[in-house]
């Protein structure tokens, strides 16, 4: 292997969960690897067993608290120094905290949360970003999540710190623009990893419906090769959440996550893997009938003779249309029926 073109990635909370499997795509693709977090002996199995597996040429462990006070300085400052250049930088560790703000969690653990995952991420950002662009190369992916654009209760704070992780990366993503710099948000959904029992919400209703921690990687990692400015992990279901969160006013929002966020009672899911997808197709069908609304208001500001243009190419493609339509249609007539009553149980 020729070590001169060999490219490092350094991955936060790369000890479990979504950065160990991210860790895993990058030291399959040959990557070399500097692995950061508090756990340094799960860190070194993992260190060791990629570097045999795939060969690696450098496989580095190091042990941060990154919760505490310079923790992202004094990292950077150890990277430096053992003369590492980081290509791709994954700002993965990150912790939630569940329960009432008012009367329930600990402002110790949130603001050593709020440090973690957004003082930390932002610090470990400037620093490696500055020589991104000198050099004009590099990547970078924030762990965001799909509570970065819905109100979260009984997890404020966290959602607080991923809602920030999300804007200051699509910010970024506009700063970087004429450069060969990318960084991008991902954004999952409740995921099959220990979050939720580190969280205190093992118990809550969303651990009844978790995303595989393999496929979140996965399309984060597409996402971060691609350059892509954000991805929403688990295709079109998952989607259909940020969807709602435009269609949908906050308070609908906010009702419907604190049913996910209560602890479960024994009665079945809010909502199958099933209901998920019809809903995604409901919503599918809202956008595809909001954007035929737009078209037919450019349609109106037209002159007659451009309107006359299109009504004939409009009236050529619906044949064409009609017949698969008619195919489709009832079974979607069925699907938007009873994406209504998902959201209507949701929103009870
Ligand atoms: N699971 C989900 O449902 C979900 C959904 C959306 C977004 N996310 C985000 O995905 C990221 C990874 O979470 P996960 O689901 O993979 O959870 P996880 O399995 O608990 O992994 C969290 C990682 O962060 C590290 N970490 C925690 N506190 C740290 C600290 N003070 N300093 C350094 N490292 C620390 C942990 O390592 P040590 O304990 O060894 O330090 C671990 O490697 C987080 O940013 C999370 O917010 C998760």
């Amino acid at each position: 292997m020729n070590t001169e073109t060999v490219k490092t990635a350094l991955i936060t909370g790369a000890s479990s969960g979504i950065g160990r499997e991210l860790a895993k795509l990058f030291a399959k693709d040959s990557y070399n690897l500097v692995l950061v977090s508090r756990g340094e002996d799960t860190l070194q199995q993992l260190a060791d067993e990629l570097k045999q597996k795939h060969n690696l040429d450098k496989a580095l462990v190091i042990k941060k608290d990154l919760a505490r006070e310079n923790a992202a300085q004094e990292l950077y400052n150890e990277v430096k120094q053992k003369g590492i250049t980081v290509d791709v930088l994954v700002n993965d560790a990150g912790v939630g905290v569940h329960g009432i703000f008012a009367t329930e969690t600990d402002w110790e653990k949130e603001s050593a949360m709020i440090h973690l995952n957004t003082i930390s991420l932002t610090h470990l950002t400037k620093l490696f970003l500055k020589d991104m662009v000198a050099r004009d190369e590099g990547k970078i992916l924030n762990l965001a999540s799909i509570v970065s654009v819905m109100p979260s209760p009984l997890m404020a704070v966290y959602a607080g710190t991923k809602a920030y992780v999300y804007n200051f990366t699509q910010s970024l993503v506009n700063e970087l623009k004429d450069t060969n710099v990318t960084i991008t948000a991902l954004m999952p959904n409740a995921t099959d990893t220990d979050f939720f029992r580190k969280a205190g919400a093992e118990n809550a209703r969303v651990t009844e419906q978790l995303d595989d921690p393999t496929m979140v990687a996965r399309d984060g990692y597409k996402a971060l090769m691609k350059g892509e400015s954000k991805v929403i992990a688990g295709g079109l279901v998952n989607k259909s959440y940020e969807v709602l969160s435009h269609l949908l006013p906050e308070e609908a929002l906010a009702a419907m996550m604190r049913k996910y966020m209560e602890p479960k009672d024994g009665s079945s899911p809010l909502m199958s893997k099933g209901t998920q997808k019809q809903l995604a197709w409901g919503l599918g069908l809202v956008v595809v009938g909001l954007v035929g609304y737009s078209i037919l208001n450019t349609i109106n500001n037209m002159s007659d003779y451009d309107k006359a243009k299109y009504r004939y190419k409009l009236n050529r493609a619906s044949r064409g249309a009609k017949r698969s339509i008619h195919d489709a249609g009832e079974n979607l007539s069925d699907t938007i029926a009873s994406a209504k009553a998902s959201v209507s149980s949701v929103l009870a």
